[in-house]
């Protein structure tokens, strides 16, 4: 079968006609790459990639990362769905953050790099991702407003994630929520390239030096103009796609499912390679 490549709205790129098999390949990967960086996210139709090939892809991209968390045979590969009886308990619950807009890492010192998904059980009735640009977001702000931006430095932490996306937890659930150690990050994200992004999500609480509330109201402004819904990409899944995402620059989250629902997903994720700064 051919291989097709269509640019998606509002950005974003297709390949249809490919399969799992062909991108474990140098040269392969070396186009993946670069379409990642000119495109943001790679959405690759029907690849029927298997769990082997998704981690040998992976490390011809860069470093994978391995959690051991005993959800999958192999280290690398975390399945992502909110049953519990499919996965890591704790986990599960976990990933009800995956409802809000993220990127993946915000509080290590260096977010991952890039995220692979690939559905293996879809929900008909939900559980679309959708992912919105932040070189984009932060290229259209007025000149004066990045000026300003510039400067300010964020509060990001798991807690501030897991108290969004999960407003009924236990004070056991808050206090281990507490443990995982809050990181603080540059507003404006400027790669070694000289390219620039907002580092915003679920993750981000106070404004370091200004007033909580008022430091948050500014978060909120920018990550609702941020994600207008002119400007998310939404993927509906199919069995067998796979989707891959430069995380530094992606906000992304999925739509609700249901706990009980079918959807599974296998992810894989690269280390990440540059500092925020
Ligand atoms: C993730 C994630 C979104 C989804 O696995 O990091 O954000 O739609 N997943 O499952
Ligand atoms: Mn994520």
């Amino acid at each position: 079968m051919a291989v097709t490549f269509t640019p998606l709205e509002p950005f974003g790129l297709e390949v249809t006609g490919a399969s799992g098999g062909q991108l474990v390949d140098p040269r392969a990967a070396e186009k993946v790459r670069a379409a990642l960086d000119e495109h943001g996210v790679v959405v690759y139709r029907g690849l029927d990639i298997s769990d082997e090939d998704l981690v040998a892809l992976s490390r011809l991209l860069g470093e994978v990362v391995s959690a051991r968390t005993g959800e999958h045979r192999l280290p690398e590969i975390a399945t992502i769905t909110l049953d519990p009886a499919k996965t890591n308990t704790v986990l599960a619950r976990y990933r009800k953050g995956n409802f809000l807009w993220h990127i993946d890492g915000a509080t290590d010192e260096l977010p991952q790099k890039a995220t692979l998904l690939t559905a293996r059980e879809v929900d008909p009735a939900g559980g679309d991702t959708e992912f919105v640009n932040t070189y984009l977001a932060y290229q259209e702000l007025p000149e004066a407003e990045k000026a300003e931006l510039e400067a300010l430095r964020v509060v990001h932490s798991f807690a501030n994630a897991q108290a969004r996306a999960v407003p009924d937890a236990s004070e056991r659930e808050r206090a281990a929520w507490e443990k995982v150690p809050a990181k603080i990050h540059p507003l404006v994200w400027t790669r070694r390239t000289g390219r620039k992004s907002l580092l915003l999500g679920a993750t981000a609480g106070d404004v370091v030096g200004m007033d909580s509330e008022q430091g948050r109201a500014l978060l909120e402004g920018l990550l609702e103009r941020a994600t207008r819904p002119e400007r998310v990409l939404r993927h509906r899944w199919q069995p067998g796609d796979l989707v891959i995402w430069d995380n530094t620059g992606m906000l992304h989250r999925a739509t609700p499912f249901e706990p009980t629902s079918l959807r599974l997903m296998h992810r894989t994720t690269l280390a990440g390679e540059e500092m925020v700064a």
